[in-house]
C-alpha cells in the first residue's frame, strides 16, 4: 500500500494531492520529487476509487530500474489500478513490451482505457493467462494468488537470466524470514532455491522486494 495512502487514510484523500505524494518524500528519502506522468496518472485513479493496494514509489522506482535491463516481455500479474505497470514501463526500454493481467473486469477495463495511448497490453483475465505471453524477462508477481501459487509453474514462465520480483514483505533480520511469529514460506522458497540468484532488498524501512534471477 502506498506511503501516501496509509499516512492520509485510504479512502479520504483528496485525488488533487497526488503530486504531493514525491515532495512529501523529500525529506525521507533521496528520490526526486517528481513522479513519470504515466505513474501519476494510475495513482490519481487509485485515490479515485479508494483503491488501497497500490505500489510504493520505492518499490516502483525499483521496478523501473529493473525494466530498463529488460529486453523481450515483461508481465505483472494482478493490474490494480496499473501503478505497477506504469513504473516498468517508465523504466522498459521502446521494444520491451509490457503486459499484465488484471482478475477484476472493471479494473482492467479502466486501466485499458487509461493506458489506451500507452504502450503497455492491460488483460483482463487471471494471471496464469499470461502464460501464452511467456517467456518473461521479468515477471512481477503482485497478486496473492500468484505469489502463493505452486512455484514451478512461475518459474516455467520466465526465460534463462530473467527474474521474478515480489514485493510487500515486512523486512527482518533472521533465517528463515519470520512474519507475525511464522516462518515466511513464500520468501524463504524465492531466497533458498539454488536455480536463482536472489536477494531481498529494502526499499524502504518498513517494507522489501524479493529479486530471483535464473541463473
Ligand atoms: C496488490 S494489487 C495490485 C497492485 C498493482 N500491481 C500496483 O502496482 O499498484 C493485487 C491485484 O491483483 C488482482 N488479482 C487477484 N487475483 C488475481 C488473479 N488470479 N489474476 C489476476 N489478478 C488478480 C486483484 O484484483 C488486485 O487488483
Amino acid at each position: 500500500m502506498s506511503e501516501y495512502l496509509r499516512a492520509r487514510g485510504s479512502h479520504h484523500a483528496d485525488p488533487c494531492s497526488v503530486a504531493e505524494q514525491g515532495t512529501r518524500h523529500t525529506g525521507r528519502v533521496s528520490a526526486p520529487p517528481n513522479l513519470p506522468g504515466i505513474v501519476s496518472k494510475a495513482l490519481l485513479m487509485s485515490l479515485q476509487r479508494g483503491y488501497v493496494q497500490v505500489t510504493r514509489s520505492e518499490t516502483g522506482r525499483l521496478l523501473a530500474a529493473l525494466a530498463s535491463t529488460r529486453t523481450g516481455t515483461i508481465a505483472e500479474c494482478g493490474t490494480g489500478c496499473g501503478v505497477g505497470a506504469a513504473w516498468l514501463r517508465t523504466g522498459a526500454p521502446a521494444q520491451t513490451k509490457v503486459i499484465t493481467a488484471e482478475l477484476d473486469g472493471d479494473l482492467a477495463h479502466s486501466v485499458m482505457e487509461m493506458f489506451a495511448d500507452e504502450d503497455i497490453v492491460v488483460m483482463h483475465a487471471d494471471w496464469t493467462s499470461l502464460r501464452e505471453h511467456a517467456p518473461f524477462s521479468l515477471l512481477f508477481l503482485d497478486a496473492g494468488s500468484a505469489k502463493s501459487a505452486p512455484r514451478e509453474g512461475v518459474i516455467d514462465l520466465v526465460g534463462g537470466g530473467g527474474m521474478v520480483v515480489l514485493d510487500d514483505f515486512i523486512p527482518c533480520t533472521t533465517w528463515p524470514p519470520m512474519e507475525g511469529g511464522r516462518v515466511d514460506m513464500v520468501r524463504q522458497d524465492w531466497l533458498d532455491d539454488k536455480r536463482f540468484t536472489s536477494v531481498e532488498v529494502m526499499t524502504a524501512s518498513d517494507t522489501s522486494v524479493v529479486i530471483a534471477v535464473k541463473t
